[in-house]
């Protein structure tokens, strides 16, 4: 991370402002002071963090026995991957996230607010239907020679197959009404569950699947078939506890000023949650806003609610850049009306400032005109209407 000072231009100063007496300019000079507490504090504090956490070793991949592992065992192990905790609560419709990183789409509770994705609810069921589909049959002919991003032909028989299928080849099977937008439901949204930023073990998923097939039927172990169902769809055996794959990004990712804004979308989950124009991967996210910040960030700025806010001293920003910032920074500062507060707030430890930027730079080049090329729309709960059926 390049330090905040240097010679380069200062992101954070105010545009000169237009001479208006003195009082003013204290009061500005007062606003920028404590603009600058607020983020020096913040890197501050994680430029003590970052070293020792770059010397860390990745956090290891969850350790699965599997020739000891009973299917109870076997699923608690994928409710771990899935949550990263085995006692998940659904207070104020959210529930925690693991690195699986599933709960960022999908709801697997009826009290937690997650609709932008099929909800894995009843899915053991669901998914002894699903290759018996013709709309399965389809994507297995479209597919004889293999999918392209995974090099998988769809040949999902049980139910647990295709579970595990869905995992490794998102594309062999898309729910219809889910898909990529402008794809005609044949492009899925959902990660390669096996490869980055997500990148989980072969037997990872094999526990994910099993929780997914205990989770509606805890009494019944008998539906967890995870282990031989992988085997049987590889046709080879799962070896007992996988060494960790070496290289492999840190769970917890960082972004880096390396990164393309469309990597770091990816690496941060922010697909999960807004929908952002130009980045493929960022049709679908329903929580958050559609991200056009070249025309939010000077709207959110003009807003009385914002204004409220900067009096009230929980929000800082003055130009459109700040905003963004510190709307990663610190979700909280300032609540969009019409959403919840529902972004994580751990992301000022995650990126590195040039990143922060970056971001902010990029973001900021995207406005009304860009989203409704793609066909993208505001949410309904956004305050300032439809992008397209307004003329
Ligand atoms: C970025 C959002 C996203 C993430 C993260 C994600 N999924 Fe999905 N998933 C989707 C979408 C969208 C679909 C529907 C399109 C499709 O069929 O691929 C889907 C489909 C599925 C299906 C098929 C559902 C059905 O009824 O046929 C399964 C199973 C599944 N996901 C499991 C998981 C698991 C397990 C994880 C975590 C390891 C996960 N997903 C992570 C978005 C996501
Ligand atoms: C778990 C869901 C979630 C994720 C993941 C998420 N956000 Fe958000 N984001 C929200 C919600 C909800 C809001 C609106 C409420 C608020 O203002 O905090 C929001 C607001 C924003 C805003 C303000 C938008 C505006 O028009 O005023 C920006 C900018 C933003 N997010 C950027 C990001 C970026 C960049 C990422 C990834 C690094 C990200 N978000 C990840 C849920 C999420």
């Amino acid at each position: 991370m390049k330090p905040f000072e240097g010679g380069k231009e200062r992101p954070f100063m105010p545009p000169a402002r237009p001479a208006g007496g003195r009082k003013k300019e204290s009061r500005t000079i007062f606003k920028v002071g404590v603009w600058y507490i607020f983020v020096l504090g913040a890197f501050a504090a994680y430029t003590n963090w970052l070293p020792q956490y770059r010397g860390e070793a990745p956090p290891p991949p969850v350790e699965v026995n599997m020739e000891e592992a009973s299917p109870e065992k076997l699923a608690g192990l994928g409710k771990m991957i899935v949550f990263g905790t085995d006692n998940p609560s659904t207070a104020g419709g959210t529930v925690p996230i693991g690195k699986g990183s599933c709960p960022l789409c999908h709801m697997f509770f009826t009290d937690q607010r997650a609709d932008r994705c099929p909800a894995l609810i009843g899915e053991e069921a669901r998914s002894q239907n699903r290759p018996k589909e013709d709309r399965y049959k389809m994507f297995a002919a479209r597919y004889v020679n293999g999918e392209p991003n995974s090099g998988i032909k769809p040949h999902a028989k049980p139910g647990g197959q295709y579970l595990i299928e869905s995992e490794y080849c998102p594309n062999c099977y898309v729910v219809e009404g889910y898909g990529i937008k402008g794809s005609h439901d044949m492009e899925s949204p959902m990660p390669i569950i096996n490869k980055p930023p997500i990148q989980l073990t072969d037997n990872e998923i094999v526990a994910v699947v099993a929780y997914l097939q205990s989770k509606d039927t805890p009494e019944d172990s008998s539906k967890v078939t995870a282990k031989q169902d992988w085997e049987d769809y590889f046709g080879r055996r799962l070896t007992p506890a996988a060494p960790a794959p070496q290289g492999i990004p840190p769970s917890r990712p960082i972004a880096y000023a390396e990164d393309t804004p469309e990597q770091i979308v990816k690496k941060m989950g922010c697909f999960g949650c807004h929908k952002i124009p130009t980045v493929a991967i960022a049709k679908t996210g329903l929580i958050g806003p559609l991200l056009i910040e070249k025309t939010n960030a000077p709207h959110r700025l003009k807003s009385p609610e914002y204004r409220k806010a900067l009096r009230e001293g929980r929000a800082h920003a003055r130009t459109p850049k700040e905003y963004v910032m510190e709307s990663i920074m610190h979700p909280d500062a300032f609540i969009v009306p019409g959403f919840q507060d529902d972004m994580m707030k751990d992301f000022g430890k995650k990126f590195t400032f040039d990143a922060l930027e970056k971001m902010a730079d990029f973001l900021l080049t995207l406005d009304e005109e860009t989203a409704r090329k793609e066909g993208l729309d505001r949410l309904p709960q956004e305050k300032e209407g439809s992008l397209l059926t307004r003329s």
